[in-house]
């Protein structure tokens, strides 16, 4: 499937074959072709926490507005990220390159985002939601079908998962093979209301 087809076909499914699973040939190409969405300064300071159990999935449902998705869905993936990333060994994401420009790139890294908290939890936000589109792309082409999701209590998926003290939650993304045709589309806003040239 091209990347046109795969934009015009993805859509937001509430309903997945709970039997289906993915095997893990297709999950490891899933997240391998994931890893390739951009970051800025290549910081991947995203974390994709997968559930895999099941007595997990009813508990996470149970704080998602009992959405089935969570429970239903061949793989959910939560996407997370470490706001400190951009401090933690960050020369390990200029290490194929050459001294000249890990000496010019690895210091920017930290004038960029120190003492800027604000930055710091956009910025994971920003990898978050490219990573997602990623995902929801790839498994489109690999024939499944995605949800997006927020509709959730952050906080106590938080706790749920164990997530760090410095990592915050994006979204999930559920993947599956979808068993009902989607909603209609709710409607597109007409091109030159969310389209400006130059300015507002
Ligand atoms: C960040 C985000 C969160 C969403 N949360 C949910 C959700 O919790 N449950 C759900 O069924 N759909 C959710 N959606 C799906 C949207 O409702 C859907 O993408 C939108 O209506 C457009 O439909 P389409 O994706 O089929 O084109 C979410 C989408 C995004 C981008």
């Amino acid at each position: 499937m091209d990347v046109r087809t795969a934009i015009q076909t993805r859509r937001a499914v509430k309903q997945f074959d709970s039997q289906h699973s993915m095997t893990q040939t297709e999950i490891d190409e899933l997240l391998a072709l994931a890893l390739l969405s951009p970051t800025a300064f290549n910081i991947q300071n995203w974390r994709f926490v997968l559930l895999r159990d099941p007595a997990l999935r009813r508990a996470v449902r149970a704080v998602a507005w009992d959405q089935a998705q969570v429970t239903d869905a061949s793989l959910l993936i939560i996407l997370c990220a470490d706001v400190k990333s951009w401090s933690k060994q960050p020369e390990r994401y200029w290490r194929n390159t050459t001294p000249d420009i890990q000496n010019f790139i690895v210091p920017a890294i930290g004038n960029y985002y120190r003492d800027q908290e604000q930055v710091q939890r956009d910025e994971a936000m920003r990898s978050c939601g490219i990573a997602a589109q990623t995902l929801m792309l790839a498994a489109r082409a690999m024939g499944y079908d995605s949800c997006p999701m927020d509709g959730f209590n952050f906080t106590a998926v938080g706790k749920l998962i164990k997530l760090p003290e410095d990592h915050v939650i994006a979204m999930f993304v559920a993947i599956g093979k979808g068993i009902h045709d989607p909603w209609p589309r709710g409607g597109q806003l007409p091109r030159e209301v969310v389209t400006l040239s130059d300015h507002f």
